[in-house]
């Protein structure tokens, strides 16, 4: 993870750099720093947790001279101290990042920027240096000292190392780069040179092209309030950029011919308008963005999406979903419909695991890779692992300027859910699992099966209506919900389709409150997770009573289990419809949902939950937006 950023031109760099860092937070915000240069100094400035600390420690650079020894790691720089707040005011280039940890401690000294053992020069870095342990050994034996228990200072000394052998900077990176197994988007700036330094492998950092100014960042939409021309750069590449001009290169130092995309992204909104988070408004932005999908998805009774596949699923003789988190839970609902409405034995693996054994797919299988951010390392890694084994891929995603997205093309759905600002996703989630609905119509279309589109789509077109009743029960909800913020553990509990939604409501939970829950099917409780109940443990259990015998099978079952665990004295929480009477006097609370059929109630099952993490993290006080050890886009595997 980890997001980057950088500037070079006429502009003031430190603002520019703040402001990037601060749309790139989803990233990481386990630290955050900024390195500034002009002429032949150096400015390092750096804070441990989120990017507040950094700008309150900018902004006192010069009220408070005691924190002037606290701006660099190093004593080499005192003489640049001096001239911290001309750097501060004058410079136009410099590199930022926002930090997830991965090697060492989320801490002031492991916080980026990084220096080589002189202080030449500083380095920002995104990924993960797979072989640094053994060339930091060698380094060391070298004679060369370190100051770090990051990865990235490794890069910093063979940079140094190769520039001490007489090299330039450009051909020190590439040395040192051809050394490096693992993943990397790395911005270098140093004393005795004038440009930024950049080069990737595996983790996303794209280039904005402006006039007399270019503009560096993990991510497009953090640069396209500045310009729309946007170069990607693919991986191995290494790139060189001064005000005026960019020059791409591989890493045997070939010049390679440009692309620049004229991005159509616009700047991202963050404001949480009316609402104390962004979790929250992004909970009440559901109903919006599921009726826009619908809305798009059908002409008359035929679906509209999914045109530009380049194949049919009439020659697909299975699915496997690859995701993590929530979208792999969005991909468990669609195995559910898929296999129920289009008869395609639909497979569905957690990412990394996908990548931990040889792909058994071949070119009939259609692998399908969920994520909302479309950056994700293990989904990126499995799909790609699915189509070195020859299967078509495909990509649901949030993002239509993402490395999923581009792997894929021209077999993409992007979700149109708007950028979500909050770690824990809810209404990208939602809109994965709406999808899934409309891709099970649509392999019934291509496979020309006999489908009810039409009482389907009926169906369908309502759901905006009945999860705006649910959020409408917002307050109702905290009333009932809050008193359960002292647990310590839950379980959550359902069968079938709404299985799935059992594992949201506890990944929700525990990702905002910190509180442990686990999900599990209903009936597996008795084999195992059960020895944990007892008057401490409350299980919450979906229960959607259903129109089919096969439906009511699965609601009898989930209630009889749901007594199995109520007989150990577990507070028993159920989400049931209005009209259901048999749950009233079955469980000790019950959280009503408008009513809604079982093959349509996921999505519907889901608001409660979201709404469950949200009041619980927010009555303990947690950081509902950004919780501890988090990142939004998960680029490492
Ligand atoms: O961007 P992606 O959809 O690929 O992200 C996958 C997971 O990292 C993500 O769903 C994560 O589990 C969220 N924190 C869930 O709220």
């Amino acid at each position: 993870m980890c997001g980057i950023v950088g500037y070079i031109g006429y502009k003031n760099a430190k603002e520019i750099l703040l402001e990037g860092l601060k749309s790139l937070s989803y990233r990481g915000y386990d630290s955050s720093g900024i390195a500034l240069k002009e002429e032949s100094s150096l400015l390092i400035v750096k804070s441990e947790g989120k990017l507040e600390n950094l700008e309150a420690k900018i902004a006192s650079f010069s009220i408070i001279p005691t924190l002037v020894t606290d701006l660099t790691s190093t004593n080499f720089n005192r003489e640049v101290n001096a001239r911290g707040q001309e750097l501060l005011d004058k410079s136009t280039c410099g590199i930022g990042h926002t930090r997830w940890a991965t090697h060492g401690k989320p801490n002031f000294t492991n916080s980026h920027p990084h220096q080589d053992e002189v202080g030449n020069i500083a380095i920002v870095h995104n990924g993960i240096i797979k072989n640094f342990f053994d060339l930091k050994a060698k380094l060391e034996d070298e004679g060369f000292v370190f100051k770090t228990e990051t990865d990235t200072e490794v890069v910093a000394q063979l940079i140094y190392k190769f520039k001490l052998q007489g090299k330039d900077l450009k051909s020190a990176l590439r040395e040192a780069l051809k050394l490096v197994d693992g993943s990397y988007a790395i911005a270098v700036i140093a004393k005795d040179d004038d440009k930024i330094y950049l080069a990737k492998n595996q983790s996303p950092l794209i280039i904005g092209i402006g006039d007399k100014e270019n503009y560096i960042a993990s991510d497009s939409s953090t640069v396209v309030q500045y310009t729309n021309k946007i170069l990607r750069l693919k991986d191995k590449q290494i790139a060189v950029l001064s005000a005026n001009d960019v020059i791409v290169e591989d890493l045997e130092g070939n010049s390679v011919a440009i692309q620049i995309i004229h991005s159509t992204q616009t700047a991202s909104i963050m404001e949480k308008g009316q609402y104390k988070h962004f979790l929250e408004k992004e909970i009440h932005e559901q109903p919006t963005v599921i009726s826009k999908m619908i809305a798009d998805a059908f002409v008359d009774e035929t679906i509209n999406e999914f045109k530009q596949l380049d194949f049919s699923f009439k020659d697909i003789s299975k699915i496997t979903f690859v995701a993590c988190g929530s979208a792999y839970h969005a991909a468990l609902v669609g195995k559910n419909i898929i296999e129920h409405w289009a008869k395609i034995p639909v497979d569905v693996a957690i990412a990394s695991e996908f990548c931990s054994k040889p792909a058994l797919v071949s070119k009939t299988d259609l692998v399908i890779g969920i994520s909302q951010s479309g950056e994700t390392a293990d989904t990126l890694a499995a799909i790609k692992n699915a189509k070195s084994a020859n299967a078509k891929i495909m990509a649901i995603t949030n993002k239509n300027d993402s490395a999923i997205f581009d792997l894929c093309k021209p077999n993409n759905y992007v979700t149109p859910a708007g950028i979500e600002v909050s770690v824990a996703s809810t209404k990208a989630f939602t809109s994965q699992v709406l999808a899934m609905y409309l891709l099970a119509m649509k392999i019934c279309q291509d496979k020309k099966l006999n489908f009810d589109f039409q009482s389907n789509i009926y169906e369908l077109r309502a759901l905006p209506i009945i999860i705006g009743e649910c959020i409408e029960r917002e307050n109702q909800y905290k009333s009932q919900m809050i008193k359960y913020s002292n647990y310590r553990d839950f379980l959550f509990l359902s069968r079938g389709v709404n299985y799935p939604i059992a594992l949201e409501g506890a990944l929700k939970l525990k990702e905002l409150s910190y509180i442990h829950a686990t999900g599990y099917p209903s009936g597996e409780m008795k084999h195992g997770p059960i020895a944990i109940l007892d008057s401490t443990v409350p299980v919450l259990n979906i229960a959607i009573s259903g129109k089919t015998e096969f439906e009511q099978t699965i609601y009898k079952k989930t209630l009889s289990n749901a007594e199995e665990a109520k007989a150990r004295m577990s507070p028993s929480i159920v989400i049931a419809c209005d009209s259901d009477e048999n749950v009233e006097n079955l469980f000790d609370e019950v959280i009503r949902i408008p009513d809604v059929s079982q093959i349509f109630s996921p999505i519907v099952a889901t608001i409660p939950l979201q709404f469950l993490a949200y009041f619980i993290a927010e009555n303990l006080g947690k950081d509902v937006d950004q919780p501890r050890n988090l990142a939004k886009s998960v680029t490492v595997e």
